[in-house]
């Protein structure tokens, strides 16, 4: 690819599927930094929607995040799943909700939504979960695409190098929501970008983002001194004005009785770091690592949870920085993690040419 241009400032936003907006992302690329539309979980025509309406709000550029599908054997899994269905029944009787019949598909639309992003011409398609096929990568350079790939170790950074990926993020153990470790099954390390930038930095020619629990300028200023290009923020973002965090979800994550984190696979069988609440502390202990058929199964519940308030039933992913978020506007929160952002050496480094 040739020389690209992304954002003034080396912050992203991260992708947040179910809590992103479009409002969030545009907010943050018109402050300067880089918004991340989540494709997540969305069909592609749902997808397109959301592009078009982050298009209407900004004329800056943004990127969109899409999840590798996740191969699924109902013949492997049904037991295992069945169990986990099992133990969700009184939760859910509760609840007054029904679990639905899974479907088995791990696809999460993706070969639709390659599409979608093929047309749209994104300024940067991002991926977690695993690394994105060959062919994809090259659509999207072809649509122009500046392409990132999510990695936790110098191994899955490889493979990301493997495919033609422009840019990694090197996701850490503080991060919240789901890790991007690429096997489902695999137990992520718990090492943060701190610890995992040398390693990776060593390995790869590519430039590296770092994300995991990246809450102030101090932090923006380690990763930039440790050899990151820029950093991508989650947490730091919950809580502003344009979120679309639910009202029991800001709930557990404000109440100062919750003060526990765990990684768990309890609500969709992949790793996610969250706030221990009576979802978390109930079904931990059962969860099975069937990724996403478990998601399918405890969406009723979350929904339930969301409707009536009950953060007890919602997940509260939250990374580990969660209590230094604040509320207001997106663009007062990327202004404060660049508060110590020199000119010069951002510039120098994000954009950046290739
Ligand atoms: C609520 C929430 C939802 C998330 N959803 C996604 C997602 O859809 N795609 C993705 O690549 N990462 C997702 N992540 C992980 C972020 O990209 C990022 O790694 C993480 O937020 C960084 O840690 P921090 O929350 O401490 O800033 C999510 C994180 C949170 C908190």
């Amino acid at each position: 690819m040739s020389a690209w241009s992304l954002s003034p400032l080396p912050i992203i936003g991260a992708p947040m599927a179910g809590t992103g907006t479009p409002a969030l992302a545009a907010a943050i690329s018109d402050a300067g930094g880089l918004g991340i539309f989540p494709g997540g979980y969305l069909t592609g025509e749902k997808l397109a929607e959301g592009i078009d309406a982050v298009r209407a709000l900004t004329d800056r550029p943004f990127g969109v995040n899409l999840f590798l599908p996740t191969p699924v054997d109902e013949e492997r899994d049904g037991d295992r799943l069945r169990s986990y269905a099992e133990a969700l029944a009184p939760v859910a009787m509760s609840a007054e909700v029904e679990l639905p019949t899974p479907r088995w598909d791990g696809s999460d639309n993706f070969r639709d939504k390659i599409e979608v992003l093929e047309q749209a011409r994104i300024p940067l398609v991002s991926f977690i979960f695993g690394v994105p096929p060959v062919d994809s990568v090259q659509r999207l350079h072809a649509a122009g695409s500046v392409v990132m790939a999510t990695v936790t170790d110098s191994s899955e950074a490889r493979a990301a190098v493997d495919v033609g990926a422009d840019l990694l993020c090197l996701q850490g153990t503080d991060a919240g929501g789901h890790r991007g470790t690429h096997r489902v099954d695999a137990e992520p390390n718990n090492q943060g970008w701190r610890e995992l930038l040398p390693a990776v930095l060593a390995e790869v020619a590519i430039p590296v983002v770092v994300a995991g629990g990246v809450m102030s300028a101090q932090d923006v200023t380690d990763a930039l001194a440790a050899g990151a290009v820029a950093v991508q923020c989650g947490s730091a973002f919950l809580l502003t004005d344009e979120s679309g965090m639910n009202d029991a979800y800001r709930a557990g994550f404000t109440d100062p009785a919750l003060t526990e984190q765990v990684v768990t696979r309890a609500f969709s069988g992949r790793p996610a770091r969250a706030i221990r609440n009576g979802f978390v502390a109930r079904l931990d202990p059962v969860a099975v690592p069937v990724y996403p058929i478990v998601n399918q199964l405890t969406k009723p519940l979350r929904a339930a949870g969301a409707a009536t308030g009950d953060r007890d039933l919602v997940s509260l992913w939250a990374g580990t920085g969660w209590r230094q978020a604040r509320p207001g506007p997106a663009a007062d929160i990327v202004a404060a993690l660049a508060a110590e952002v020199a000119e010069k050496s951002q510039s120098s480094r994000w954009p950046r040419s290739l």
